[in-house]
């Protein structure tokens, strides 16, 4: 095969996030390797709450419907995400009219409303929601998120119930990242665990898989698909890419180094990734791919966090103006070693 869909074709589906300019065609070049090489998508922003809910009574459907669009003439299974999240959300939905914070009940029913419009909306078109998205926090415990306080832990199978009214057929995910980390993947681990036991529709994990070229190590990631997988879930890898650049100050990483934000220490290849380190994120990306391989029949896909290195948020974060090289096209939309490698591996 020429493609990763056809590659990976027995094994798992392949997909990418893709933004407004390439689901509207505007970028031609990217939407036609898009529609040749993946049989899923991702939406990057134009789903989350700020994007398609920006105001009490407006809901902004066009781009969503747009992107849906795109996926159906391409036949591609088509993802939601996300419908509740921390960030990307506007501050007055946790707010009354006066800009007090809503209480319990409100909340949730603003919730119920917001899930029940755009899960509604959707139906039986997107396969799969990011119900909720980063609810737990490094050490395992839940985030203290607006969601949390106002709500109470309980956000998390309303969410869930919510979005499985709306469309009883989807398919529904916790999604999160740093799950390898041994006290966050415990966290989880036990919140799905209560879910599956409290008879919450879940369907399967999101391990968003934003790595860096050398860890979480391919054990990690085998032992952390296998933990999830023992649960009974599905899992997929739902926002791959491997930050190639070093270590910047970071308050929620586990392993942060001092290199000053925005110096050249933190920014080195301005002038193209150099072949050394091409060909190693080019071996990462054969080693993570050969771990899920193994894991082939707890998966259900394999999805990039964008299609080229010009418009990976990396290049923002964890600092504005970084040149990162994180993906499997250039900026120039040609593959690179990585794609090759990917794509041989199957
Ligand atoms: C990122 C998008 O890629 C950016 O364009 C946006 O500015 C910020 O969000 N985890 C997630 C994704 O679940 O929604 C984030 O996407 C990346 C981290």
């Amino acid at each position: 095969p020429t493609t990763l869909k056809d590659a990976y074709k027995p094994y798992f589906k392949i997909g990418v996030a893709i933004n407004e300019r390439q689901f509207d065609e505007r970028d031609p070049t990217a939407a036609a390797i898009i529609a040749s090489q993946f049989n899923t998508i991702s939406p990057e922003n134009a789903l989350k709450w700020e994007s398609i809910h920006p105001r009490l009574d407006t809901f902004n459907f066009t781009p969503a419907d747009h992107y849906v669009s795109f996926g159906e003439k391409n036949r591609m299974f088509i993802v939601g995400h996300c419908l509740i999240w921390h960030s990307q959300v506007p501050k007055w939905v946790f707010e009354d009219a006066e800009g007090k914070p809503l209480t319990r009940e409100a909340l949730l029913e603003r919730m119920h409303d917001h899930i029940r419009t755009v899960v509604g909306r959707y139906k039986g078109r997107i396969g799969g929601w990011d119900v909720v998205n980063e609810a737990i926090n490094d050490d395992g415990t839940m985030r203290q998120s607006p969601w949390f306080r106002i709500i109470g832990e309980d956000f998390i199978e309303k969410a869930f119930q919510y979005a499985h009214e709306a469309d009883p057929s989807a398919e529904l995910y916790y999604n999160d990242y740093s799950l390898e980390n041994d006290a966050k993947r415990r966290g989880a681990l036990a919140l799905i665990r209560k879910l599956k036991t409290d008879g919450v529709p879940i369907t399967g994990i999101g391990l968003q898989g934003h790595v860096k070229i050398d860890s979480p190590s391919a054990q990690k990631e085998a032992k952390t698909i296998e933990d999830f997988a023992a649960l009974g879930i599905r899992v997929n890898i739902s926002e791959l890419d491997v930050d190639v650049l070093p270590r910047t100050t970071r308050s929620d990483s586990a392993d942060v180094s001092t290199i000053a934000a925005g110096s050249a220490a933190a920014n080195p290849y301005t002038a193209g990734l150099p072949e050394e380190q091409q060909q190693a994120l080019a071996r990462r990306y054969a080693e993570l791919f050969n771990v899920f391989l193994q894991h082939h029949k707890s998966m259900g896909r394999v999805t990039l966090w964008g299609l080229s290195d010009a418009n990976t948020w990396l290049n923002n974060f964890p600092t504005r103006g970084r040149t990162n090289y994180p993906l499997l096209f250039d900026r120039e939309m040609k593959s690179k070693p990585a794609f090759t490698s990917v794509l041989d591996d199957a």
